[in-house]
């Protein structure tokens, strides 16, 4: 076989078949088991998938149940062409292909979940925080990637210098991705208020929490824009709720399994709405990585479960309730008027310190959402 300039991670030493599996033997020693359904719904030619967008036109319950392999042939050195019975269809794979989707060589992965961040902790940005300038951030491609891949690999990002103009925080989301409007509103004010109806609209401080929890979908990313400061105290505080979960799993397994596995409610209600979602505290994915986290004690609704469950339950709540409040997984920084955080909400909690209500802190906050913001770093990265 010629195998000219091919990288040999895509040359094949041999190629073989029985009815319903292909082998191939590559020649850095590794071997490709794959069976025919798989292929056959994995078809890459243009009557099975759109050839613009890749999506597939192949419904699987249209494939033969009695589905074989008739024959295969290498072309040239790059391609191989399979010819499936009883439809007599031909698909005709590139071997770089077949070795960047085999299954047998490369695990599932899931770049979302904890194992594929960058956990962190108070003294993890001893030099500087995540910080760009909004001009870098929306004058070219690369100021914008660098935002977005630290928001990425950190949870969280800061702009400074976004203008001190109320809805701006909109104008912020737009560069990467889509508002999600809520009952609060496009966007919401937090500041003293009198009579608020939610404690963030006071001036008490917060412990550390996600927004939200009692959403279903939850709104994943959030965002504050600081109009003004002028107020002693109002600090932020944000804990990395991935590295405090990885935290609970280390000290005690058990714990840790008790918030994955016991389901609660949470709860919100006012005037005008009444939201209410069941999930964990704690959310794996089917690999057993950590992708999601839900803590806020002001909106976790009556805890049912079954009674001999409730002890344990409280055991791991308030010891993940310790790790957070731990001053060692803290970062504590100053909003000053013109920066913007931004932070993911399945991942990061935030918190504030009490403020003065004789001052003034004046925040506009919005909600958008991580599928958007994934999208545009994944389009810019294309052409980087
Ligand atoms: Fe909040």
């Amino acid at each position: 076989m010629m195998q000219g300039h091919t990288p040999i991670a895509t040359q094949i030493n041999s190629v073989s078949h029985a009815n319903d599996v292909l082998v191939i033997e590559w020649a850095d020693g590794k071997t490709s088991r794959l069976d025919a359904i798989w292929l056959r719904d994995h078809c890459q030619m243009p009557v099975s998938r759109n050839p613009v967008n890749g999506q597939r036109l192949l419904n699987v319950i249209d494939i033969p149940d009695d589905l074989t392999i008739a024959k295969v042939a290498q072309l040239g050195d790059d391609r191989l062409e399979i010819l499936f019975l009883p439809e007599k269809h031909s698909s005709i794979f590139t071997t770089q292909w077949l070795r960047d989707n085999c299954y047998c060589i490369n695990a599932a992965i899931d770049d979302r979940s904890a194992s594929h961040k960058i956990l962190w902790q108070g003294d993890s940005f001893a030099d500087s925080l995540p910080i760009s300038n909004y001009t870098e951030f929306t004058s070219g491609s690369a100021g914008k990637i660098t935002t977005l891949q630290a928001f990425s690999n950190y949870g969280f990002a800061l702009l400074t210098g976004v203008p001190c103009e109320p809805g701006r925080v909109l104008e912020v989301i737009g560069h990467f991705g889509f508002n999600r409007k809520t009952n609060y509103g496009e966007l919401f004010e937090v500041r003293t208020e009198i009579d608020p109806n939610n404690l963030a609209y006071s001036n008490l401080g917060l412990g550390c929490h996600t927004d939200n929890p009692y959403r279903d979908p939850v709104p994943t990313i959030q965002l504050l824009h600081c109009l003004s400061s002028s107020a002693p105290g109002g600090d932020s505080i944000l804990v990395d709720g991935f590295r405090a979960a990885e935290l609970l799993r280390q000290e005690n397994p058990e714990h840790f399994a008790t918030l994955v596995e016991n389901w609660i409610n949470f709860r919100f209600s006012d005037v005008d709405a009444d939201l209410v979602s069941r999930a964990p505290m704690i959310e794996t994915n089917d690999l057993g990585d950590v992708i999601r986290v839900r803590y806020n004690n002001r909106s976790i609704a009556s805890v049912k479960l079954p009674a001999e469950k409730i002890r344990a339950f409280y055991a791991a709540y308030r010891h993940f309730g310790e790790i957070i409040e731990r001053d060692s997984l803290k970062i504590v920084f100053r909003l000053k008027p013109g920066h913007v955080v931004l932070f993911d909400n399945t991942r990061i909690m935030h918190a504030r310190t009490a403020f003065s209500a004789k001052g003034k802190r004046h925040l506009q906050g919005a909600y958008a959402d991580l599928d958007g913001l994934y999208s545009t770093l994944n389009v810019l990265k294309r052409s980087a």
